[in-house]
């Protein structure tokens, strides 16, 4: 299916899960809808267009199992959080747990608004190999005190690839009277989502990984009673909207300035590739193909699984432990030399190779992948075993 993508052919592309790639007939509605926005600017952005974010977003509701008026398009997963982390009502001492495995640029931003209110950012550490769910669950809310006020996780983490036991985790929580927010940078489209069922009361995810529209195509997801907790990044017309539309929550957040929303109006058009060729059997397969190549990577390297490889725990990446006190020089050595692009991740004392897999990822894409690390590891001591 790689002709379906713009993808380098040239390029053994195994790094999907940074940025994900644009199917041709999801770019081409995108270039559709820019081409409208320049034939007719004024109608497209101050008439048309909010109609045509509203149709969007209902698709999206619809595909994430929401309400259309709790969900508003973000550029990314970061800004939509920065949302959220200013606003959290931080006092001093308060603490939001989280977990040593979380993606580097939320931990700033939840660390950096922290600081500022002398609340805590609690990175409980999580044992890896992870066994079991249970025992993940129990050591997550070992780090929970009396100040802990909410909590924060990602239901698939960035660098090592592992899918979180989220919904389990949200249901404690709340028993616990915690409020719930959820980084799912890498779910939609991915694995299954419905926030109906999840019962987070704050929920992000990208549809430009694994959803497969064009980048800056992302979401923020907000309980209707917390809408009010959090305000805009960006004081737009918005604010006190002269034509409002029935949320608030969508006419604050939605509302930037000039920009081109062309990226979140291909979300139906990337919901109805995904059925059309039928994705979810896709994904499977990419998963089986993910799993059926791990232990000799692992033979490969002298390392070990992060998890049980189950799909409770592995989606369509899988990060493997390596030894290298290069990570970036690896990264362009693979690419440089061996045209395969993949990262080479440090978090934290330990480096991960990371490899993603999507329907025009073959095993011969792995067996390059893995010609390469055996080429490196007898030519170089870039790599130790
Ligand atoms: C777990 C996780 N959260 C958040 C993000 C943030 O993405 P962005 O930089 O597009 O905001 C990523 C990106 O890969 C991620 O892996």
């Amino acid at each position: 299916m790689k002709d379906l993508f713009y993808l380098n052919p040239a390029i053994t592309f195994l790094n999907f899960g940074s940025f994900g790639a644009c199917p041709k007939p999801i770019f081409e509605d995108y270039q559709k809808w820019q081409l409208e926005l320049e034939y007719e600017p004024v109608q497209f952005v101050a008439v048309n267009g909010l109609q045509y974010l509203k149709q969007s977003r209902e698709a999206l509701a619809n595909y994430i199992h929401c309400d259309a008026n709790d969900v508003v398009y973000t550029s990314n997963p970061s800004y939509a959080m920065s949302i959220v982390a200013k606003s959290f009502d931080l006092k001093r001492g308060d603490e939001i747990l989280t977990n040593n495995l979380e993606y580097g640029a939320m931990d700033y931003s939840w660390n950096y608004y922290c600081e500022k209110a002398s609340a805590v950012y609690k990175r409980q550490p999580i044992t890896l190999p992870l066994t079991t769910k249970e025992k993940f669950i129990e050591e997550f809310f070992s780090g929970l005190t009396a100040n802990t006020k909410a909590i924060f996780i990602s239901q698939i983490t960035s660098t090592t690839a592992l899918i979180f036991p989220v919904k389990e985790i949200c249901e404690i929580a709340k028993s616990k009277g915690l409020f719930t927010i959820v980084d799912g940078a890498h779910v939609p489209g991915h694995i299954d989502l419905n926030l109906q069922e999840l019962k987070a009361d704050v929920y992000t995810g990208a549809c430009h990984k694994w959803m497969l529209t064009p980048k800056g195509c992302s979401f923020l997801y907000v309980k209707k009673e917390h809408q009010h907790l959090f305000d805009p990044l960006v004081i737009s017309w918005g604010f006190k909207n002269p034509l409002p539309s029935e949320s608030k929550f969508i006419d604050y957040h939605q509302m930037q300035g000039t920009r081109d929303f062309s990226a979140f109006l291909t979300v139906p058009k990337a919901i109805e590739f995904l059925n059309q060729h039928n994705w979810k059997e896709k994904s499977k397969a990419c998963h089986e193909l993910v799993i059926k190549n791990a232990q000799r990577f692992y033979d490969l390297l002298g390392s070990y699984a992060l998890s049980p490889l189950t799909n409770e725990f592995v989606g369509q990446m899988l990060s493997i432990p390596i030894k290298t006190t290069e990570p970036m020089k690896l990264q362009r050595l693979l690419f440089e030399k061996y045209n395969v692009e993949i990262p080479v991740m440090p978090h934290a004392d330990q480096v991960y190779l990371r490899y993603s897999i999507n329907v025009f990822n073959t095993q011969h894409d792995l067996d390059v992948l893995y010609n390469a690390v055996e080429d490196i590891l007898k030519t170089s001591d870039l790599i130790k075993r």
